[in-house]
Protein backbone atom coordinates (compact mmCIF):
# COMPACT_ATOMS: atom_id res chain seq x y z
CA UNK A 1 0.00 0.00 0.00
CA UNK A 2 1.33 3.14 -1.20
CA UNK A 3 -0.18 6.54 -0.25
CA UNK A 4 -0.98 7.83 -4.07
CA UNK A 5 -1.16 6.70 -7.39
CA UNK A 6 2.12 8.63 -7.99
CA UNK A 7 3.72 6.73 -5.74
CA UNK A 8 1.93 3.19 -6.24
CA UNK A 9 3.34 3.92 -9.82
CA UNK A 10 6.68 4.99 -9.05
CA UNK A 11 7.22 1.90 -7.02
CA UNK A 12 6.34 -0.56 -9.94
CA UNK A 13 8.01 1.19 -12.67
CA UNK A 14 11.01 0.26 -10.70
CA UNK A 15 10.21 -3.07 -9.50
CA UNK A 16 9.85 -3.93 -13.24
CA UNK A 17 13.36 -2.28 -14.11
CA UNK A 18 14.66 -4.13 -11.40
CA UNK A 19 13.22 -7.55 -12.29
CA UNK A 20 13.97 -6.78 -15.78
CA UNK A 21 17.62 -5.98 -14.77
CA UNK A 22 18.53 -8.64 -12.41
CA UNK A 23 17.05 -11.15 -15.64
CA UNK A 24 19.64 -9.79 -17.88
CA UNK A 25 17.51 -10.79 -20.90
CA UNK A 26 19.27 -11.04 -24.23
CA UNK A 27 17.71 -11.56 -27.36
CA UNK A 28 18.06 -15.59 -27.37
CA UNK A 29 16.62 -14.96 -23.52
CA UNK A 30 14.60 -12.45 -24.01
CA UNK A 31 12.02 -10.96 -20.71
CA UNK A 32 8.58 -11.51 -21.86
CA UNK A 33 6.31 -9.16 -20.62
CA UNK A 34 2.37 -8.62 -19.80
CA UNK A 35 1.05 -5.46 -20.15
CA UNK A 36 -2.49 -3.04 -20.04
CA UNK A 37 -3.86 -0.04 -21.06
CA UNK A 38 -6.33 1.97 -18.79
CA UNK A 39 -5.63 5.01 -16.99
CA UNK A 40 -3.53 3.36 -14.17
CA UNK A 41 -0.43 2.53 -16.23
CA UNK A 42 -0.20 5.77 -17.73
CA UNK A 43 2.23 7.21 -15.18
CA UNK A 44 3.84 4.26 -14.78
CA UNK A 45 4.84 4.05 -18.38
CA UNK A 46 6.08 7.80 -18.21
CA UNK A 47 7.92 7.20 -15.29
CA UNK A 48 9.44 4.02 -17.44
CA UNK A 49 10.07 6.62 -20.02
CA UNK A 50 11.91 8.68 -18.18
CA UNK A 51 14.12 6.05 -16.46
CA UNK A 52 14.82 4.84 -20.08
CA UNK A 53 15.84 8.64 -21.23
CA UNK A 54 17.75 8.53 -18.29
CA UNK A 55 19.84 6.06 -19.31
CA UNK A 56 19.11 3.74 -16.61
CA UNK A 57 17.22 0.92 -18.53
CA UNK A 58 17.04 -0.44 -21.74
CA UNK A 59 13.91 -2.51 -23.38
CA UNK A 60 15.88 -3.69 -26.57
CA UNK A 61 15.63 -7.43 -25.18
CA UNK A 62 12.30 -7.16 -23.55
CA UNK A 63 9.49 -8.79 -25.18
CA UNK A 64 5.90 -7.43 -24.57
CA UNK A 65 2.16 -8.81 -25.25
CA UNK A 66 -0.82 -6.62 -24.06
CA UNK A 67 -3.20 -8.13 -22.63
CA UNK A 68 -6.75 -7.18 -24.56
CA UNK A 69 -7.80 -4.99 -27.96
CA UNK A 70 -11.17 -3.67 -28.78
CA UNK A 71 -13.28 -5.60 -31.57
CA UNK A 72 -13.49 -3.46 -33.99
CA UNK A 73 -11.10 -0.58 -34.05
CA UNK A 74 -8.43 -1.02 -36.42
CA UNK A 75 -4.82 0.05 -35.31
CA UNK A 76 -4.54 3.65 -35.71
CA UNK A 77 -7.98 4.29 -34.01
CA UNK A 78 -7.03 7.09 -31.42
CA UNK A 79 -8.33 4.97 -28.67
CA UNK A 80 -7.27 1.64 -29.75
CA UNK A 81 -5.19 -0.09 -27.39
CA UNK A 82 -2.66 -0.68 -29.94
CA UNK A 83 -2.53 3.67 -30.29
CA UNK A 84 -2.85 3.72 -26.34
CA UNK A 85 0.80 1.55 -26.46
CA UNK A 86 2.34 3.72 -29.01
CA UNK A 87 1.34 7.22 -27.65
CA UNK A 88 2.69 6.45 -24.23
CA UNK A 89 5.15 3.65 -24.05
CA UNK A 90 6.60 2.27 -27.48
CA UNK A 91 7.34 5.26 -29.40
CA UNK A 92 9.85 6.47 -26.74
CA UNK A 93 11.59 3.52 -25.99
CA UNK A 94 14.20 0.82 -27.81
CA UNK A 95 11.68 -2.00 -27.94
CA UNK A 96 12.31 -3.90 -31.90
CA UNK A 97 8.80 -3.58 -33.10
CA UNK A 98 8.94 -7.73 -34.08
CA UNK A 99 8.99 -7.60 -30.13
CA UNK A 100 6.05 -6.12 -29.38
CA UNK A 101 2.61 -8.17 -29.39
CA UNK A 102 -0.65 -6.66 -29.19
CA UNK A 103 -3.99 -8.46 -30.91
CA UNK A 104 -5.24 -7.32 -34.22
CA UNK A 105 -8.50 -6.23 -33.56
CA UNK A 106 -9.44 -6.25 -37.38
CA UNK A 107 -8.41 -9.64 -38.05
CA UNK A 108 -10.67 -11.58 -40.54
CA UNK A 109 -10.41 -14.40 -37.79
CA UNK A 110 -10.80 -13.37 -34.59
CA UNK A 111 -10.82 -17.03 -33.36
CA UNK A 112 -7.69 -17.92 -35.22
CA UNK A 113 -6.33 -14.65 -34.30
CA UNK A 114 -6.46 -15.32 -30.45
CA UNK A 115 -4.99 -18.91 -30.66
CA UNK A 116 -2.02 -17.32 -32.61
CA UNK A 117 -1.52 -14.73 -29.65
CA UNK A 118 -1.11 -17.63 -27.27
CA UNK A 119 1.19 -20.06 -29.60
CA UNK A 120 3.27 -16.72 -29.50
CA UNK A 121 3.27 -17.01 -25.62
CA UNK A 122 4.21 -20.24 -25.53
CA UNK A 123 6.84 -20.05 -28.21
CA UNK A 124 8.61 -17.06 -25.68
CA UNK A 125 8.27 -20.26 -23.03
CA UNK A 126 5.69 -17.84 -21.00
CA UNK A 127 5.59 -14.31 -19.61
CA UNK A 128 7.87 -13.54 -17.36
CA UNK A 129 5.64 -10.61 -15.78
CA UNK A 130 2.46 -9.35 -16.29
CA UNK A 131 1.06 -6.18 -15.12
CA UNK A 132 -2.53 -5.51 -15.23
CA UNK A 133 -4.83 -3.18 -13.92
CA UNK A 134 -7.99 -4.15 -11.98
CA UNK A 135 -11.44 -2.63 -13.20
CA UNK A 136 -14.45 -1.25 -11.32
CA UNK A 137 -16.50 -4.80 -11.85
CA UNK A 138 -13.60 -6.53 -10.04
CA UNK A 139 -12.13 -7.53 -14.22
CA UNK A 140 -8.35 -8.07 -15.06
CA UNK A 141 -7.85 -7.67 -18.76
CA UNK A 142 -11.45 -7.79 -20.11
CA UNK A 143 -12.44 -10.73 -17.89
CA UNK A 144 -15.93 -9.67 -17.28
CA UNK A 145 -17.48 -10.73 -14.15
CA UNK A 146 -18.56 -14.93 -15.27
CA UNK A 147 -15.24 -15.80 -17.12
CA UNK A 148 -14.05 -18.75 -16.97
CA UNK A 149 -11.16 -19.31 -14.29
CA UNK A 150 -9.68 -21.57 -17.09
CA UNK A 151 -9.87 -19.43 -19.94
CA UNK A 152 -7.61 -18.88 -22.41
CA UNK A 153 -7.09 -15.71 -25.31
CA UNK A 154 -10.67 -15.28 -26.92
CA UNK A 155 -13.37 -12.57 -27.75
CA UNK A 156 -15.21 -11.32 -24.93
CA UNK A 157 -18.52 -9.25 -24.88
CA UNK A 158 -18.11 -6.15 -22.82
CA UNK A 159 -20.02 -5.89 -19.11
CA UNK A 160 -22.39 -2.88 -19.81
CA UNK A 161 -20.35 -1.51 -16.09
CA UNK A 162 -17.16 -1.67 -18.46
CA UNK A 163 -18.50 0.23 -21.49
CA UNK A 164 -20.07 2.65 -18.88
CA UNK A 165 -16.16 3.41 -17.15
CA UNK A 166 -14.74 3.21 -21.14
CA UNK A 167 -17.08 5.68 -22.42
CA UNK A 168 -15.15 8.62 -20.90
CA UNK A 169 -12.47 7.64 -23.48
CA UNK A 170 -14.73 7.66 -26.40
CA UNK A 171 -16.35 11.50 -25.64
CA UNK A 172 -18.65 10.17 -22.99
CA UNK A 173 -20.78 8.49 -25.72
CA UNK A 174 -21.81 4.52 -24.64
CA UNK A 175 -22.93 3.73 -28.26
CA UNK A 176 -18.94 4.17 -29.38
CA UNK A 177 -17.74 2.09 -27.14
CA UNK A 178 -16.81 -1.60 -29.14
CA UNK A 179 -19.08 -4.63 -27.95
CA UNK A 180 -16.64 -6.78 -27.81
CA UNK A 181 -12.65 -6.93 -26.86
CA UNK A 182 -10.02 -10.04 -27.29
CA UNK A 183 -8.57 -10.47 -24.33
CA UNK A 184 -5.97 -13.03 -22.06
CA UNK A 185 -7.93 -15.09 -20.40
CA UNK A 186 -7.57 -15.94 -16.50
CA UNK A 187 -5.59 -19.20 -16.61
CA UNK A 188 -3.11 -17.28 -19.77
CA UNK A 189 -2.80 -14.44 -16.76
CA UNK A 190 -2.39 -17.57 -14.04
CA UNK A 191 0.79 -19.18 -16.56
CA UNK A 192 2.48 -16.04 -15.72
CA UNK A 193 5.49 -16.49 -13.21
CA UNK A 194 4.82 -13.20 -11.40
CA UNK A 195 1.59 -11.15 -11.49
CA UNK A 196 1.59 -7.58 -10.73
CA UNK A 197 -1.91 -5.21 -10.16
CA UNK A 198 -2.01 -1.58 -10.14
CA UNK A 199 -5.13 -0.37 -8.22
CA UNK A 200 -5.80 3.04 -7.25
CA UNK A 201 -8.31 5.55 -6.26
CA UNK A 202 -11.70 4.46 -4.60
CA UNK A 203 -13.54 3.85 -7.51
CA UNK A 204 -11.38 0.32 -6.92
CA UNK A 205 -11.78 -0.55 -3.20
CA UNK A 206 -14.50 -2.75 -4.14
CA UNK A 207 -13.14 -4.58 -6.68
CA UNK A 208 -9.63 -4.60 -4.47
CA UNK A 209 -12.25 -6.05 -1.34
CA UNK A 210 -13.78 -9.08 -3.27
CA UNK A 211 -10.85 -9.78 -5.37
CA UNK A 212 -8.69 -10.35 -1.83
CA UNK A 213 -11.11 -11.13 1.24
CA UNK A 214 -13.94 -12.77 -0.52
CA UNK A 215 -13.46 -16.42 -2.01
CA UNK A 216 -11.98 -17.44 -5.24
CA UNK A 217 -15.37 -16.99 -7.47
CA UNK A 218 -15.52 -15.68 -11.51
CA UNK A 219 -17.80 -13.03 -10.83
CA UNK A 220 -14.80 -10.72 -9.39
CA UNK A 221 -12.03 -12.45 -11.75
CA UNK A 222 -9.40 -10.74 -9.84
CA UNK A 223 -9.83 -13.21 -7.04
CA UNK A 224 -8.33 -16.13 -9.27
CA UNK A 225 -4.90 -14.16 -8.25
CA UNK A 226 -5.42 -15.82 -4.85
CA UNK A 227 -4.45 -18.81 -6.13
CA UNK A 228 -1.17 -17.84 -8.11
CA UNK A 229 2.25 -18.37 -6.34
CA UNK A 230 3.65 -14.49 -7.48
CA UNK A 231 1.29 -12.05 -7.24
CA UNK A 232 1.62 -8.56 -5.69
CA UNK A 233 -1.19 -5.90 -5.76
CA UNK A 234 0.01 -2.00 -5.50
CA UNK A 235 -2.41 -0.37 -3.99
CA UNK A 236 -2.79 3.89 -2.94
CA UNK A 237 -4.77 4.49 0.06
CA UNK A 238 -8.36 4.77 -1.14
CA UNK A 239 -8.03 1.18 -3.44
CA UNK A 240 -8.28 0.25 0.48
CA UNK A 241 -10.77 1.96 2.15
CA UNK A 242 -13.33 -1.80 1.77
CA UNK A 243 -10.24 -3.46 3.12
C1 LIG B 1 -10.04 -1.70 -19.16
C2 LIG B 1 -8.91 -2.66 -19.52
C3 LIG B 1 -8.29 -3.29 -18.29
C4 LIG B 1 -8.01 -2.23 -17.25
C5 LIG B 1 -9.31 -1.59 -16.83
C6 LIG B 1 -9.13 -0.53 -15.77
O1 LIG B 1 -11.29 -2.29 -19.16
N1 LIG B 1 -9.29 -3.69 -20.42
O2 LIG B 1 -7.11 -3.98 -18.66
O3 LIG B 1 -7.36 -2.80 -16.15
O4 LIG B 1 -9.90 -1.00 -17.96
O5 LIG B 1 -8.76 0.67 -16.37
P1 LIG B 1 -8.36 1.99 -15.63
O6 LIG B 1 -6.96 1.82 -15.20
O7 LIG B 1 -8.50 3.06 -16.66
O8 LIG B 1 -9.29 2.16 -14.49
Amino acid sequence: IREDSREVSVYIADYIISRIKSFNPTPAQPFVLGLPTGSSPELIYKILVQRHRAGEISFKNVVTFNMDEYVGLPRDHPESYHSFMYKHFFSHVDIPPQNINILNGTATDLVAECASFEARIARYGGIELFLGGVGPDGHIAFNEPGSSLNSRTRVKTLAYDTILANSRFFGGDTDKVPRMAMTVGIQTIMDSREVVIVATGAHKAFAVQKGLEDGVNHMWTLSALQLHQHPLIVCDRDATLEL
